[in-house]
């Protein structure tokens, strides 16, 4: 039996996320208690949102009094939150506060007086109109300096932040995460909505940030799909209930311990992002890995160097019998092939320890795209 760090590799704040399955936001109804009656189905969960200064928690009463939406209501936030916090204790469940604030100061001052033990997400999303005006929620994804600012702010706090984001808002979502990223943020959470998979495709191809999927994600045919193009985990709000998310937790378990990588990309010809590389051909072909090693500006000979690097020593070495000399060039397991399949029994591969290994060589990948390659050579 895989401990959870072994299945799906996800650490946040330093602790292990049990399962790829979160608890998204929704004010006046997710806080801890809506969360500890989910635990045992969920590795993560962000609760509030919470209004953290006098514009937004003056906004929120207003929603209130509209008799529109719940929200959270209380004179002092940071006691609000304390007590929130409190409760969640014991749990194994990594916590997340959903703060709307109009001002860094505001998110600053609230990780001062909570400490490091919590994830910061900024809510980008809310679009009530009480919300924007008062500066916060979608407002900062048509003013992105200010959102910017409000992630230096926590990041000078030495916390972990998550960024809340509706897709399609802001001018450029892929420009807007390589912003976040630079800035210093942890997370992306990212509330697809209608746009799909390849909205996800191009924001894993724009950054390294852990992303969470969301929106409508309630079966494990969609979860497998958010996977696939980039997620590392996803979240569900409105079919939060402890039945749905059992349903998600039990069936992702169960795939990555039977095909070693729980959000394996699909190739890179059959629209797989930046992860595919680890499963590319050499570059021989006009095809797909052409113009995405242009875009990286990667020229062939760099690619070839670091994926024989990158197996250097390993298990994927190997395999002389496969179309280019070493199991690097390799497919995935899900495209039948004898001679891949013959090496690993040649040199005692389960499937599965396969995959894993092109999980280790895809992160060496991908830390290499977006971190040794200087800022202003990325795509
Ligand atoms: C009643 C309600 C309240 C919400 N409040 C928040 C919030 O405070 N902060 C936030 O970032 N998102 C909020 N959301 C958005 C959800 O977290 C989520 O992004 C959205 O509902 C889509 O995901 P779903 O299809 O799983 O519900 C709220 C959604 C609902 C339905
Ligand atoms: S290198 Fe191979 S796997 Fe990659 S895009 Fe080209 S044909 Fe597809
Ligand atoms: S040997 Fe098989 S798995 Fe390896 S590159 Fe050739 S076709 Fe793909």
């Amino acid at each position: 039996m895989m401990d959870a760090f072994d299945r799906f590799g996800l650490l946040i704040n330093d602790r292990v996320v049990r399962t790829p399955v979160a608890i998204a936001s929704m004010a006046g109804i997710v806080d801890a208690d809506y969360v500890l009656g989910r635990a045992d189905h969920i590795g993560l969960a962000f609760i509030g949102g919470y209004s953290i200064d006098r514009p937004t928690m003056d906004a929120a009463r207003s929603i209130v009094s509209s008799g529109n939406r719940r929200e959270f209501i209380y004179d002092n936030p940071v006691t609000a939150l304390q007590e929130q916090i409190a409760k969640m204790g014991g749990s194994d469940v990594i916590l997340g506060v959903n703060l709307r604030g109009s001002l860094p100061e505001s998110f600053r001052a609230t990780a001062h007086a909570l400490g490091s033990a919590v994830v910061y997400e900024i809510d980008a999303h809310c679009r009530q109109p009480e919300m924007t005006a008062a500066g916060c929620g979608e407002y900062y994804l048509t003013n992105i300096g200010k959102l910017v600012s409000a992630v230096l702010a926590l990041k000078a706090e030495g916390v972990t932040v998550s960024v809340k984001i509706r897709a399609g808002v802001a001018g450029d979502d892929r420009l807007l995460a390589k912003k976040l990223w630079e800035a210093g943020a942890d997370i992306l959470h990212v509330d697809l909505m209608d746009f799909g998979t390849a909205k996800l495709r191009q924001i894993r191809n724009s950054c390294p940030l852990m992303l969470i999927a969301n929106n409508s994600i309630t079966t494990f045919d969609r979860m497998k799909d958010m996977l696939s193009h980039g997620a590392d985990i996803v979240s569900l709000a409105r079919q939060s209930d402890a039945r749905t998310l059992a349903g998600l937790d039990a069936a992702i378990t169960r795939y990555a311990d039977e095909e070693g990588w729980y959000n394996a990309p699909k190739q890179l010809c059959r629209g797989g992002d930046i992860r595919s590389l680890a499963f590319c051909c050499m570059p021989v072909k006009e095809c797909p890995l052409i113009p995405t090693l242009a875009r990286i500006n990667m020229p062939r000979e760099d690619y070839i160097r670091m994926k024989m690097e990158g197996v250097n020593g390993t298990p994927l070495d190997d395999g002389k019998q496969t179309c280019f000399g070493s199991l690097a060039w390799c497919c995935k397991t899900s495209s039948p092939c004898m001679f891949r399949d013959m090496t690993l029994k040649h040199v005692g591969l389960s499937k599965k320890e396969y995959m894993r290994l092109k999980r280790d060589l895809s992160d060496t990948i991908v830390s290499r795209v977006f971190h040794d390659v200087s800022p202003d050579k990325r795509s």
